[in-house]
């Protein structure tokens, strides 16, 4: 069976509730109009629900982009995996960059987050990648083992079938600069090995891996072109319509759809 690509948008702390609507609106058309391509849209948490209702009778699924492993509780300003689906969530983004080094989350909260969303029927987009400076060092592959091997810890092969694993260097993110097509179809690789490894080449064939970091209408194609490249997590390009439509177009093309 091959990979459905998945292209999802992470909004970030973006948008007011009029714009979130209006790029749902704009999202979910474009998704109706590249049926090859799994398309998603993961706004703030106050405006999961409005986004929700226009994703409704349409392809476009909608996700969380945090949330903490408890399921309820004296948590200020956490938001909660029953939370989320009650809110019309599919998805959850755990362990993106910015959590991990802004918010300074190790790998065993993202990794109790993985398994606390799968108990809700959420599937996670475990986010993995490294520093610049571990890239630097040569430590790509180390950072990126860790990542994997901590956020899959545990999970029975059914679980691991359906989490999206999403390759993010951090030195690409927001910034303009983004992978090869080699270097990040390089990483893809060495992600789909591990999951080889740990579990078995059926389900390392099965998994997603999307990647992330200045994912743009000019370089969407090439990227997903890659052998091992399923899809993008989208930032920036994800907040217009006319970007993030380009780029499910040529993802779709990259995929001969
Ligand atoms: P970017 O963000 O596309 O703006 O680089 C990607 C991400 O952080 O998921």
């Amino acid at each position: 069976m091959p990979r459905k690509p998945f292209i999802c948008g992470n909004w970030k702390m973006n948008t007011t509730r009029a714009e979130a609507v209006a790029l749902a609106e704009g999202t979910a058309r474009a998704a109706a109009d590249t049926p090859a391509v799994e398309v998603g849209a993961c706004p703030p948490a106050c405006y999961i629900e409005a986004v929700a209702a226009e994703a409704e009778n349409t392809p476009m699924v909608v996700g969380g982009q945090n949330m903490y492993f408890e399921a309820k509780g004296a948590f200020t300003g956490e938001i909660a995996g029953p939370m989320l689906v009650d809110l019309g969530c599919e998805y959850v983004i755990l362990g993106h960059s910015e959590r991990r080094h802004v918010f300074g989350e190790p790998d065993d909260l993202i990794a109790r987050k993985v398994k606390a969303a799968f108990a809700v029927g959420l599937k996670p987009i475990l986010c993995v990648g490294e520093l610049l400076e571990e890239r630097k060092a040569d430590r790509t592959e180390t950072v990126v083992r860790r990542h994997v091997t901590s956020g899959f810890e545990g999970l029975p092969k059914d679980q691991a079938a359906r989490v999206v694993v999403a390759y993010e260097p951090v030195w690409a993110i927001g910034t303009g600069e983004t992978a090869t097509p080699d270097q990040a179809q390089e990483v893809h690789a060495f992600i789909r090995a591990l999951l080889a490894e740990r579990y078995d080449a059926d389900l390392a064939q099965t998994v997603r891996i999307q990647y992330g970091g200045s994912v743009k209408p000019e370089n969407a194609h090439d990227l997903l072109a890659q052998a091992d490249i399923d899809g993008a997590l989208v930032g920036g390009a994800s907040l217009k319509v006319d970007a993030f439509s380009a780029i499910l177009a040529e993802g779709a093309r990259a995929r001969g759809a």
